[in-house]
């Protein structure tokens, strides 16, 4: 059996910012492959790297060496492929929320009549249970609410590829478990493949196929773990004993990655 070519390629990259204090190291050597349609996310320890990553793969950087791949050529520049969103979402609030969910469409597919795009990002909103607010401003609508807003503005372009830098990470936990659900939604719907930073462990396995742990700056990758819950889970599976079972491993990764793991529980 021949695996699909990988839709997303991180080869070898390795990155130091310029700093008055001298380079800063950031990312080193660090290769993972995605497929297409794909679910990933990033977890690591604060500042080691996240957000550079996102920012790469994006196109509004690049590496000092190696390549980021996307659908088999090389990322040098950003492109309308990729959708993002990030932990505050940015709406513009001179425009409605319909406006501000067309507004790549205005970008991306100037020649796209107004009814479509319209009926496109209006099909979106209800998607994340929004119908009823597309001719509110943004501060009409709770965190929450804006946030939802946010994930129909990133792909309702159809990007191929959809990042989110914790996009979820400023909402309360209820709140979060509803956009948890909002987001496997949009997945069975749309088609993208997703990379997903985050600090919540329980999102990663609620959310994504596979779970990178990245280690302390400059960053690399230091444990790939497979889902083992099937992609028909529920939030109740994430009080189950293989879910306790994953986060444990999870856990442990982020304390060697910190640098903080006991001795004896660090040798694999
Ligand atoms: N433009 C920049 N110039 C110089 N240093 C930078 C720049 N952007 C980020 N850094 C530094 O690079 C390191 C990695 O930053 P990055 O934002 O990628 O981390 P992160 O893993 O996303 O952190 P967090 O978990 O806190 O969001 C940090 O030490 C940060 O201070
Ligand atoms: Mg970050």
């Amino acid at each position: 059996m021949t695996l699909p070519p990988a839709h997303i390629e991180l080869r070898e990259i390795t990155h130091a910012y310029r700093t008055d204090a001298g380079p800063l190291p950031v990312l080193s050597d660090l290769s993972v492959a995605m497929e297409k349609g794909s679910f990933t996310a990033f977890v690591g320890p604060s500042g080691c790297g996240k957000s550079t990553l996102t920012r790469l793969v994006a196109g509004l950087m690049r590496p000092d060496q190696g390549q980021v791949w996307l659908g088999g050529k090389i990322v040098g520049s950003p492109r309308a492929t990729v959708g993002m969103a990030f932990q505050n979402p940015v709406l513009l609030e001179w425009r409605s929320i319909l406006d501000n969910v067309i507004l790549p469409l205005e970008i991306v597919a100037p020649r796209m009549p107004r009814k479509d795009r319209a009926d496109r990002a209006r099909a979106l909103l209800a998607l994340v249970g929004l119908e009823g607010f597309e001719d509110k401003r943004p501060s009409e609508l709770s965190g929450g609410m804006r946030q939802r807003a946010s994930l129909c503005r990133a792909i309702v372009h159809k990007p191929e590829v959809l990042v989110l830098d914790e996009p979820f990470g400023a909402l309360d936990a209820f709140t979060r478990e509803d956009l948890w659900q909002t987001m496997h939604r949009l997945r069975r719907e749309e088609s993208f493949t997703t990379l997903l930073i985050t600090h919540d462990l329980r999102e990663s396995i609620f959310l994504a196929d596979r779970i990178v742990v990245l280690s302390g700056r400059p960053a690399t990758v230091q444990h790939l773990m497979e889902n083992r819950l099937g992609p028909d889970r529920v939030l109740d599976d994430l009080y189950a004993p293989l879910a306790t079972e994953m986060l444990a491993t999870l856990r442990l990764q982020i304390q060697i990655a910190q640098g903080r793991a006991p001795t004896d529980a660090a040798a694999p």
